[in-house]
């Protein structure tokens, strides 16, 4: 048995800003001298460290100064094998995908080229503080099995699964729905619930999976009711009208997923930029989840995803943020932040500078907007929620596996010191609304040169070097 202790600011979230309007640091916890203790990589205690530390002699702490300490961020949508491809220009999804992204991933069938990008990969997450992820791999076992490795060999919490396209795509990418469902199958027995990793039957998307691929992942799902499913939905308005050509009994893109009983909790959907109110209200009954991923629709040019909207009271969509690296061209989930913030204010104006009229009240436009405690809660307890893993990650409560990052919030591109110490009055933050003004400062001008220090199951697996 291990014990050890963590000091330092510590920032979490026991609830949803959103449902908190105009009081939205009721969600949110702020210790600004606070102890963490953890056992064998569980957090077992929490609080004031005036407090705590005298319950706990001889304990051996771990003072991290000067540093904000959030739970370690959850990537709802990320593409393994599009690590090389981050930033390749100038198309939207369906010639993006040609041109740029299968001729990538179909290297993933070399084991050595699936192991030198699987690592690149797992590097660049936790150097960025993400560290969860539910990610694609390719059609290919070998960079599926990879990629449980790798994490199992970091000790990650992650979700994942053989990703499956057997149409829509060139001959040397596409895999069979027969071969998809038995390899599926073996990947389920040997690697889901092993140690931290867990399995999403994840059809890449409906436009890339016939109805036999389809039936495959009901089936895949009927047998293993305790999996994940993730795929993609509504991101890109030439897919959407090419799907619903191929599925003419479905009046949305939402309804082909339903069609094969796919849809309820534990199933995520990437973007849903152009999901319809009623699509929304359904997912939010069956407790089905949308990915969030702005930085990949800004960079491919998908539209803009209507968080007022998600986040609606009366049909509230479980939901996680997303990099959709490489379709998003950033790995940080801070950038991820950065972009979600601007697709809200570009909600509620039109181009002419008008009041957007496709919002339906104020309050949808309040919604809209994502100040830090709705951006930080949504990428660490509502990114765990999203995915159904909230009773294991997500914040500091204890029970749960002691995943955190140490923001510097003087890291970031020159003159940022002098630009975050306007966020409070003294040496540090003292106060929940200095600390938030300071995660705000954070995510709209840093990026993972504010990640200092990540940690998983409490040991520290990344620190920035000095500069
Ligand atoms: N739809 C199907 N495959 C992909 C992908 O790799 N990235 C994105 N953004 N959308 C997809
Ligand atoms: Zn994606």
């Amino acid at each position: 048995m291990t014990l050890i202790g963590i000091s330092g600011a510590l920032f979490d979230f026991i609830d949803d800003p959103w449902k908190h309007v105009g009081r939205e640091w009721e969600a949110a916890r702020f210790e600004p001298d606070g102890l963490l203790v953890i056992e064998d990589g569980i957090i077992k205690d929490r609080g004031p460290r005036a407090a705590l530390e005298p319950r706990y002699p001889g304990l051996e702490i771990t003072h991290i100064k000067d540093r904000l300490i959030v739970p370690g961020f959850v990537d709802g949508h990320i593409h393994v094998p599009q690590t090389r491809v981050l930033g390749a220009y100038g198309e939207q999804l369906l010639p993006w995908l040609q041109k740029w992204v299968f001729p990538e991933e179909v290297k993933y069938k070399d084991p050595d080229y699936a192991q030198e990008g699987t690592r690149r990969f797992f590097d660049t997450l936790l150097a960025s503080g993400t560290t969860t992820c539910q990610a694609f791999t390719t059609t290919h076992k070998v960079a599926t099995e990879t990629f449980f490795e790798e994490a199992s060999r970091r000790n990650m919490r992650v979700i994942a699964g053989l990703t499956g396209i057997d149409r829509n795509a060139p001959d040397y990418y596409v895999d069979s729905a027969e071969n998809f469902y038995r390899e599926s199958a073996e990947l389920i027995a040997r690697w889901h619930r092993q140690g931290r990793n867990l399995y999403a039957i994840t059809p890449r998307f409906a436009m890339g999976s016939s109805p036999e691929m389809m039936q495959r992942c009901e089936q895949l799902k009927k047998e293993n009711p305790d999996c994940w499913v993730n795929t993609h939905i509504s991101e890109n308005p030439a897919e959407i009208r090419t799907l619903l050509s191929l599925h003419e009994d479905c009046s949305d893109y939402l309804g082909v997923y339903e069609k094969y009983g796919l849809v309820g909790p534990k199933f995520s959907g990437g973007h849903g930029v152009w999901l319809s109110n009623a699509e929304f209200s359904r997912m939010s009954q069956k407790g089905a989840a949308v990915v969030f991923c702005p930085c990949s629709n800004l960079f491919l040019g998908s539209g803009l995803f209507r968080l007022g909207r998600a986040t609606d009271p009366s049909s509230r969509v479980k939901m996680s943020f997303g990099t959709d690296m490489g379709g998003g061209n950033r790995f940080s989930m801070l950038n991820v932040l950065e972009d979600a913030y601007k697709v809200g204010m570009c909600n509620n104006t039109l181009l002419d500078g008008s009041v957007n009229p496709a919002l339906q009240d104020v309050s949808e436009a309040e919604r809209n907007k994502l100040s830090a405690y709705r951006a930080f809660w949504s990428i660490t307890l509502g990114g765990a929620e999203g995915l159904y893993i909230d009773d294991k990650i997500g914040n500091f409560e204890p029970g749960k596996e002691a995943d955190f990052v140490a923001l510097d919030w003087n890291g970031g591109p020159p003159a940022t010191a002098w630009h975050q110490s306007i966020a409070f009055a003294g040496e540090r933050p003292e106060t929940m609304e200095e600390a938030a003004n300071l995660l705000f400062g954070i995510m709209m001008v840093g990026d993972e040169r504010a990640v200092d220090e990540t940690w998983v199951m409490g040991q520290r697996l990344y620190k920035k070097s000095a500069a």
